[in-house]
């Protein structure tokens, strides 16, 4: 399996503390039957409000320990480097300087939780008329669309893929991203699962139990198609294949049904 959404840099983040966490993580990420790890660490406008210099120097330097822990350790394991940035103005300079896409295409992008952007759809365009494809993060975790999921759809209908975090859908990241998790699925509004990992305790990698939920639930090549094919797709820069949908709710009691003949 592979995982494109995790926070196992050490001390760079909200995710692994240390060296020694990340080696836990990478070491729990083997034992769950990970082959590749896309390391994502967060990337706010204040990392980088006076320069880029920072923030690259730090990721360089947690992802030079990362490889030699691998080495060290003898984990078999492939890690790849890229980052989770949050919309901000800085956008065009991050990706302009910074190496923040997977497969030198993809962008994972996340929103704030609690607002989106009203532009959201321009920004969308703008960001793929530079050949890159954002995939959009943990969609289930946003509050507005947690009210109203028909956003989600105009992304996904200008062809970008979502990534849901697997602890929303396995009940440990709160009932409304949940509720929204299940819905996606059941519209076939999912193209990634990923892990989202942030430490070895109340954010741990269920990357094995999550491919078990999906192969339970939907069978065992939908969870491949989660946590395998597209996510390789997604580090060779290949395109993935994200079909149109419709996520406006639908009213089918009968209730309201028979109202609705009466108002015709
Ligand atoms: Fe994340």
């Amino acid at each position: 399996m592979i995982d494109i959404h995790n926070h196992i840099l050490p001390a760079v983040d909200d995710g692994a503390k240390s060296p020694e966490m990340a080696l836990a993580m990478l070491q729990e990420a083997v034992n769950q039957g990970v082959e590749h790890l896309v390391l994502t660490p967060h990337l706010y406008e204040a990392d980088i409000i006076k320069s880029t210099k920072d923030w690259k120097n730090n990721i360089e330097e947690a992802s030079e320990t990362v490889l030699s822990l691998v080495k060290e350790h003898e984990l078999p394991i492939e890690i790849s480097i890229a980052a989770e940035v949050r919309y901000q103005d800085m956008l065009p300079i991050i990706l302009e300087e910074l190496d923040v896409l997977i497969g030198d295409k993809y962008l994972l992008l996340e929103f704030s939780f609690i607002s989106v952007p009203n532009n959201l759809e321009r920004i969308i365009y703008d960001i793929t008329q530079k050949g890159i494809i954002p995939i959009i993060a943990h969609p289930e975790r946003i509050k507005p669309w947690q009210q109203d999921p028909t956003q989600i759809a105009e992304l996904i209908n200008m062809g970008c893929p979502t990534q849901l975090d697997i602890g929303s859908f396995m009940g440990t990241l709160g009932p409304s991203s949940e509720k929204l998790a299940n819905f996606l699925f059941d519209r076939d509004a999912v193209h990634i699962v990923g892990s989202d990992s942030h430490n070895t305790e109340s954010r741990t990698l269920y990357t094995k139990p999550g491919y078990n939920w999906l192969t339970d639930r939907y069978g065992k090549e939908y969870a491949d198609l989660l946590l395998k094919i597209n996510p390789a797709k997604i580090l060779s820069g290949e395109h993935v294949e994200v079909y149109p949908v419709d996520l406006r709710p639908v009213n089918s009691s009968w209730k309201n049904k028979i109202m609705n003949i009466f108002k015709t």
